[in-house]
């Protein structure tokens, strides 16, 4: 049975359809990548999960059991963690003491338990951001960020890891360590469900991966599979410098709702996949807001 089942959702906001009859799981002890274009609906469906946006239409369920109209917070007690694309952790406070405020926020309600010290600087030191320990979080790196981030979400123990863009702002390193502790989350037993630009990332750590284009769900499996799926090629690589948009390629697009569309994070495809010339276009992060 699949931990987590998004089943038939749709999401509109006004005219715009942000997810379009989206289904797919999530398995513990497997990562799932949840890729697609910028506007494809990959947050929309994060928000589905955790329960800050209700869908339209369509059922999560988690462990078996419909979650739908259950809040966040009891959505987090069960055991969906959850980081965000924007960063969330507390400015002002240090590193160290984010990552014990997110203990006590957990422990707390189970109980009167304080979080040992040590815990707090085992899990520094597993996401690898042990030397910022004492640094204000507003003060340290995007990337060190996102750890924190990580961090403060496996303070919650989690059986299922939604990480919205966990790698931008990591540098190749860093990225490689991530992709290792990714693993072993998942070897423990978590299910890891994961939006990611990083195209090199998804392909290397994922097991399952989901395509998303304009809120549906246009292609499901392995990397390999997905790697040579005509219809990902065409959502990643239809918009080029053929279009009358004016703007050369990987330039963006305007999608719906005014989006910016950038659908370059897809590696070229070999000539033999296309049955045409290679198009090399340059990896394009989503900026941090
Ligand atoms: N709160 C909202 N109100 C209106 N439109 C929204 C809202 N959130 C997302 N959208 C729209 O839904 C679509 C999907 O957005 P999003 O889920 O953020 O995509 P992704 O994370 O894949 O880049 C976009 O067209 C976006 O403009
Ligand atoms: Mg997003």
């Amino acid at each position: 049975m699949p931990l987590l089942e998004v089943d038939d959702v749709v999401v509109q906001f006004g005219g715009v359809t942000a997810v379009n009859h989206a289904s797919f799981e999530a398995h513990a002890g497997r990562i799932t990548g949840l890729i697609g274009p910028n506007g494809a609906g990959k947050t929309t469906c994060f928000n589905v999960i955790s329960g800050l946006q209700k869908p339209t239409k369509g059922q999560v369920r988690f462990e078996g059991r419909a979650v739908t109209r259950l809040p966040v917070n009891r959505r987090a007690r069960r055991g969906m963690g959850r980081t965000f694309q924007r960063l969330e952790a507390f400015g002002s406070l240090t590193v160290r003491e984010n990552v014990r405020v997110a203990f006590d926020i957990h422990r707390g309600v189970l109980g009167m338990l304080r979080p040992a010290a040590s815990d707090v600087d085992a899990l520094l030191e597993r996401v690898g951001i042990s030397a910022y320990a004492h640094e204000r979080a507003d003060s340290i790196p995007t990337g060190t960020a996102r750890l924190l981030e990580l961090a403060r979400c496996l303070a919650g123990e989690p059986s299922l890891l939604l990480l919205d863009e966990p790698s931008s702002g990591l540098d190749e390193s860093e990225t490689d360590a991530f992709g290792d502790l990714l693993a072993e989350l998942a070897q423990e037993g978590r299910a890891v469900l994961m939006v990611e630009h990083d195209m090199d990332l998804v392909m290397s750590v994922c097991d399952d991966i989901h395509v998303l284009d304009f809120g549906s769900v246009i292609a499901s499996g392995a990397p390999s599979d997905i790697r040579r799926d005509a219809a990902v090629q065409k959502a990643y690589l239809g918009y080029s410098d053929s279009d009358d948009d004016g703007l050369p390629a990987g330039a963006g697009h305007v999608g719906r709702g005014g989006v910016d569309v950038t659908r370059t994070d897809l590696p070229p495809v070999g000539v033999d996949d296309m049955g045409d010339e290679t198009t090399v276009l340059p990896a394009v992060r989503e900026p941090i807001r």
